[in-house]
């Protein structure tokens, strides 16, 4: 069952060899990282991890950016050593071979195209928010008010999220026509999210109240470990870093400052942050009549929520907004509101591109059908699986909760980290002498590390999350055995575009 290996040998010439330029620096590195990272997971989630954790989210962002941190350490040996498209699922096919290829491929359609669906009812929060405070931007605009029906899926008591729809079919219909992210656009994004967040600090912070800390970890350590799974979601994306090992100078010195350096970064804004949302207006979750805390996304919270009107920032769709207007700053929230809705669709962009990337190589291999991979003729735009994940990712924005979307992102992402951490010392191992330019340090230690911490936060998901992780895998065997092993080019020995 194991034995259909790609080797790596096969997969470096199957991919199209091109040698890129070493130009990247560990500074540009950082703002790589830096400007895939930072997204809903500060900008909105933070009002998640409030409602589970309190106060304690703090220790959710360390213990979160720390398993971060050493599964980064990890890949970053993999995507140096293989760097072509695929990432994790690349890797497995070579080590690991093509079963726990599928798998892992299969996660990485929850990673990648169910964190866009996460990322678009985000902007969909602050987007909803800016138009209900649009008399604030400018004397002469209303405010324009979008019915609760219209902007929540069933679950938060709505009907369907409109906004979030919009802006993800907005992002496929842009990529179809071929647009990439560019090195300018990365950087202008990331000046204005740091801004927003550095001005967010400078304004929270000095009207910090001790009390607000008390009590520190009202829901327990399980709270505090529920919100780190959950705020995991704030770090994804620092593979972008590990990935551009090919175009950077020096990547054994490089690489580990990159992605350390941009998960510090981010770990250091994210404490900040949480603490001026604790400090400033207090973070308590909503709690029903036993002493539990009210689950995310729910209707009971929702109805909570309005019985107090909104006024606890567990309730809130724009967490940093709000807490800013709620502090007196009221324009300065709507420009970090702004500041959002302008940069959180480049991780949508970046997420659908990598979900795309993926099922290219899929379809490369025969796991998928090949009609997945055909190129539109004038855009050169792999059109046929943008446009479908497109649909997949509107549905999921529409109907479901940013909280419910995350985690189950989540669980396919730590699924992929914990299969790229095993891969890694199994390959010291087969494959003893292959180049490597960035090794992982100490890599039996780091590597055990990292998988108890993808396995602990992993299970620290939420049993419906869980439930729908292991559903989507019994669904994807099901695929496996019924179309992709009979197709497989590794089983049939064929070459793409060949008939066996
Ligand atoms: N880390 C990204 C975000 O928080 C996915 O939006």
């Amino acid at each position: 069952m194991f034995g259909r290996v790609k080797p790596l040998d096969a997969i470096l010439a199957t991919a199209e060899k091109k040698s890129l330029h070493r130009s990247l620096g560990a500074f540009q590195l950082t703002m790589l990282g830096v400007g895939a990272v930072i997204g809903t997971g500060i900008f909105v989630l933070t009002a998640e991890a409030a409602q589970k954790a309190g106060p304690g989210m703090m220790i959710s962002f360390i213990i979160a950016g720390f398993v971060c941190a050493v599964a980064a350490l990890c890949y970053a040996e993999m995507a140096s050593m293989v760097p072509v498209s695929g990432s994790a699922y690349t890797y497995s096919y070579a080590v690991m071979g093509e079963l726990v290829a599928w798998m892992v491929g299969w996660a990485l359609v929850l990673e990648y195209a169910i964190a866009a669906g996460a990322v678009s009812v985000g902007w969909s929060g602050y987007f909803t928010g800016m138009l209900g405070h649009l008399h604030d931007y400018a004397d002469f605009l209303p405010n324009v008010v979008i019915p609760h029906a219209l902007a929540n899926g069933p679950t938060a008591g709505g009907i369907v999220n409109l906004p979030a729809m919009l802006i993800a079919t907005a992002t496929t219909a842009l990529l179809v026509l071929g647009t990439t992210e560019s090195a300018t656009v990365n950087a202008v994004l990331v000046v204005i999210k740091i801004t927003a967040l550095t001005v967010f600090c400078l304004l929270a912070l000095p009207v910090l109240n001790a009390k607000h800390f008390v009590p520190f970890m009202p829901t327990g350590f399980g709270g505090v470990s529920a919100a780190a799974a959950s705020i995991f979601f704030a770090y994804v994306g620092f593979d972008a870093v590990s990935t551009a090992a090919e175009e950077t100078v020096n990547p054994q010195r490089n690489m580990p400052i990159g992605l350390i350096g941009s998960l510090a970064i981010c770990t250091l804004f994210y404490i900040l942050v949480a603490a001026g949302v604790i400090g400033s207006v207090g973070a308590q979750p909503m709690l029903d009549a036993l002493g539990h805390a009210l689950p995310t996304g729910s209707t009971q919270l929702t109805d909570a929520c309005g019985k107090i009107n909104g006024q606890a920032v567990v309730c809130s769709k724009e967490a940093l907004a709000w807490t800013l207007r709620q502090i007196g700053y009221a324009k300065i929230g709507n420009f970090v509101g702004l500041a959002a809705i302008m940069a959180l669709p480049s991780v949508i962009l970046m997420m659908i591109y990598g979900q795309t990337r993926i099922a290219f190589v899929m379809s490369r291999d025969g796991l998928l059908p090949a009609k997945l991979s055909n190129v539109h003729p004038k855009f050169k735009t792999p059109h046929v699986v943008t446009i479908a994940t497109g649909i997949f990712v509107t549905v999921f924005a529409a109907f479901f909760p940013v909280g419910l979307l995350a985690d189950v992102s989540n669980s396919g992402t730590l699924f992929a980290f914990a299969m790229v951490t095993i891969a890694v010392p199994v390959l010291r191992r087969t494959d003893p002498d292959r180049p490597r330019p960035f090794r992982t340090p100490a890599v039996n230690v780091v590597s055990a590390i990292s998988l108890i911490g993808c396995v602990y936060l992993f299970f620290s998901l939420s049993f419906y999350t869980l439930l729908l992780f292991f559903s989507w895998a019994a669904f994807g065997l099901l695929i496996y055995f019924a179309y992709s092993r009979k197709h497989s080019h590794v089983g049939l020995g064929t070459e793409p575009g060949e008939e066996a």
